[in-house]
């Protein structure tokens, strides 16, 4: 039977290495370090990649109870969940594989190069190097490649034959009576060819088992079909009911188990539009990289789970793209869970190499989709380099690579150059069009060059068209929700566009070719933080009321901000019916969504310039100043209300983490926001003190102790060791506020599904 444990803790690290380091095991040089782990914690922003680029090395000495237990014939494993951008791994010595690419999984057999009488040395030598005979590297990107072993590790233990992996289909997703499809795929010594059997089982949530079919084969490979099966639910994104099929090889000498979450659903990409389950769903996302302040890649299972609850609930988005790059099992895994449809691409950044590199390329398509296969929340393999040129060659093989290893999906390419060579089943286009006052969106016709229509997808937009940092003047921050909602608005007219993505969730370190200078991008929707601006609500408003009530006025409300001492247009991004406004102690108006201009959005912001609001009313330079409360309304009643004070004063300090309990079984992390707000609960938007902060119990403040706050918010973040007990963390802002949090951190495992 197949027995596993995580091998995150126990390791060694130091920066270099040399052949002779897999000889000699831990010297002084060596800290102690636990996994996920970045070889160089960096700045918030103005640092150089080279920081963090190098030979490093890492050890370990595997745990003896599990070598022990080891039994005569049963085999030995090493999973790696992800080691940028290159491993070398060897075992007692012995140099076992080398794997290239920071974003695939891999697996070894280390049994023959186990020592059974001694301890047996893992050392894994890392190289955080951009190589240029490794997608994406060879030419510039717009991002960084953060090295390490920065996903989790396994360790584990299965008999002679075991499986290696599964794929499950689900041929009649829709069907009242449907049926599953399981392959399964075995590795080792099968003994008997002709009398082992593969044992499916399909599980519900609660673990019950709902249906069981059993094959005998003689085949190394095979498929089992439960079928028949009645009073199941389909997976949605409002719906995102999950199964679970475990599969169990037996044979004379050997069994072994494995469990994989799945759903029930149909996807497809049609010319007038995405279809999920059959109806039309307008996809309405953004791009997201894997990156955090500090740790870069490093952050664990929870902080990625935390990115796609964000991205649904708080920002209202039903689709992902991991651009560019196959990102963390845990974050897939949580689109699952909560009905994130996901795009997920192979590594690659405009530049393609030689031949070996293109078969690099080959490579990540088949480590991409092997691992994924499984997961109903993707609904589309990008098998192109983002925005490459045509290359006829490789992309046939992508394409017919994907196809044939999974035909129930189909295939996209991301590309910005128009009449580009469409060998894929998708036309995924980055529609950089927009500059201000010119059109929204090209053609489908422009854009292909075809005279046929084709299924169509936004990949992205805005981005480095308009950088706008969370604390830009407000003026640019007016202009920045007004490209994005204009584009949302022409991508929900248009019946054959499926979707549009936007660039980007959040702001981004990247290289010195790009960014503001201090080599960050600023083209997210949220900063690195992931704290919105203004420019998320143009997109958390598209909620329902139902779901979330959205009342957001993109302004900081004061007399002198804006130029000429304006106030207006004035956006207020809002799902509600109507608005009521009153300033001062002037009549209240009430004032409806701006239909007129936006006429297909799911929900128009109200907009107030000379068509609903003389400006007069506010009075102009020289003039008193008021507050402003605005009141939102859905079915007549209040939902919703914002309100603002004309002479904002340094009035609480909220401190706010993201999780209360963390748990000790795996290093975590969660997120501190720090908000100064005025009387009217408003972020002090200009207010920049020192906030100091402090920290007790089992955990560390990752980054610096003492922050500026920047736009009324700082970010900070509480990492833990593998200890329980309660952390106090402090926020101080000196002569004015001192705020404690709490976080326990208690012996429990992570309660998901998957
Ligand atoms: C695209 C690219 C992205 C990012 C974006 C900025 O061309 O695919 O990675 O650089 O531009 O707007």
């Amino acid at each position: 039977m197949r027995t596993t444990t995580l091998l995150n803790k126990d390791w060694f690290f130091k920066a270099g290495f040399q052949t002779a380091d897999v000889d000699t095991f831990v010297n002084a040089e060596y800290e102690a370090v636990l996994l996920p782990h970045t070889v160089k914690e960096v700045p918030l922003n103005q640092f150089d990649e080279k920081l963090y680029q190098g030979e490093f090395c890492y050890q370990q000495v595997l745990p003896s109870d599990f070598l022990t237990a080891l039994q005569p014939g049963q085999r030995a494993w090493l999973h790696f969940e992800g080691v940028m951008a290159c491993a070398n791994v060897y075992l007692n010595g012995k140099h076992l594989l080398e794997h290239k690419g920071g974003y695939t999984p891999f697996e070894i057999d280390i049994t023959d190069a186990l020592n059974q009488d001694g301890d047996n040395r893992l050392t894994v030598a890392v190289d955080t190097n951009e190589r240029p005979d490794i997608p994406p590297f060879g030419g510039q990107i717009d991002y960084l490649t953060y090295g390490g072993i920065y996903r989790d590790v396994h360790f584990y233990v299965t008999d002679a034959a075991s499986i290696k992996n599964i794929k499950i289909e689900t041929p009649n997703a829709l069907a009242e009576k449907k049926s599953v499809e399981v392959e399964v795929f075995t590795r080792g010594d099968l003994e008997d060819a002709f009398n082992h059997s593969f044992v499916v089982e399909l599980l519900d949530e609660g673990g019950n088992i709902i249906a069981k079919q059993e094959r005998v084969t003689e085949q190394a490979s095979a498929k089992v079909t439960l079928s028949e099966l009645a009073g199941l639910e389909t997976w949605s994104v409002d719906s995102p009911n999950l199964y679970r099929i475990r599969t169990t090889l037996i044979t004379k000498a050997s069994k072994d188990t494995v469990e994989q979450c799945f759903g029930f659903r149909s996807c497809e990409f049609k010319t007038d539009g995405f279809y999920l389950n059959g109806e039309k769903l307008k996809i309405r996302g953004v791009n997201r990289h894997q990156a955090w302040p500090y740790l870069g890649y490093a952050v664990g299972n929870r902080a990625q789970r935390r990115d796609a609850d964000l991205l649904k609930f708080e920002y209202g988005m039903n689709l992902v793209r991991t651009s560019h790059y196959p990102q963390s099992k845990a974050f897939i895994e949580r689109c699952d869970e909560i009905g994130l449809l996901v795009f997920e691409e192979i590594p690659g950044w405009q530049h393609i190499g030689d031949e070996a590199w293109c078969q690099q390329v080959l490579t990540d398509v088949e480590d991409m989709i092997q691992r994924d296969w499984n997961h109903p929340s993707i609904i589309l393999w990008g098998v192109r380099i983002n925005e490459s040129p045509d290359h006829e060659s490789l992309y046939t093989r992508t394409n017919a690579l994907a196809r044939e290893l999974d035909n129930t999906r189909q295939t996209g390419g991301v590309r910005c150059i128009e009449d580009s060579q469409f060998l894929e089943d998708v036309f995924t286009m980055n529609d950089f069009v927009h500059s201000g006052s010119n059109e929204y969106l090209r053609s489908q016709e422009q854009v292909t060059g075809l005279d046929y229509p084709v299924p169509y997808l936004v990949t992205e937009y805005n981005g480095h068209m308009f950088p706008t940092k969370r604390f830009d003047q407000e003026e640019r921050q007016h202009e920045h929700v007004m490209r994005h909602l204009h584009i949302l608005n022409a991508m929900y007219e248009r019946d054959d566009v499926s979707g549009s993505v936007g660039w980007c969730f959040f702001d981004y370190n990247t290289h010195k070719d790009f960014g503001s200078g201090d080599r960050v991008c600023y083209h997210g929707i949220t900063d690195m933080f992931r704290f919105p601006k203004h420019a998320a609500y143009a997109y958390s408003s598209q909620l329902s009321p139902q779901e979330k009530p959205v009342l957001h006025a993109v302004t900081v409300w004061a007399r002198g901000e804006r130029s000429i001492s304006g106030a207006m247009p004035l956006a207020i991004l809002t799902n509600c019916d109507y608005i009521e406004f009153q300033y001062g102690d002037q009549p209240v108006r009430r004032i409806f969504p701006d239909r007129d201009t936006f006429p297909h959005l799911p929900y128009a912001p109200v907009v107030l310039d000379e068509r609903t609001i003389n400006p007069a009313e506010l009075g102009d330079w020289g003039l008193a100043w008021d507050g402003l409360v605005i009141k939102g309304f859905v079915n007549d009643e209040v939902v919703a209300e914002q309100r603002f004070a004309a002479d904002p004063i340094p009035t609480a300090l909220d401190v706010i983490v993201d999780d209360s309990e963390l748990s000790a079984n795996q290093k975590e992390l969660t997120r501190v926001e720090i908000v100064a707000r005025d009387q009217a609960g408003n972020p002090m938007t200009y207010w920049n003190p020192v906030v100091n902060l402090s920290i007790e119990g089992p955990g560390r403040i990752v980054g610096p102790q003492q922050l500026a706050l920047i736009g009324g918010v700082a970010g900070s973040y509480i990492e833990t060791t593998l200890d329980t007990g309660l952390i106090t963390f402090t926020a101080e802002i000196e002569g004015f506020f001192e705020n404690t949090i709490e976080v326990n951190v208690v012996n429990k495992s992570r309660a998901s599904t998957c």
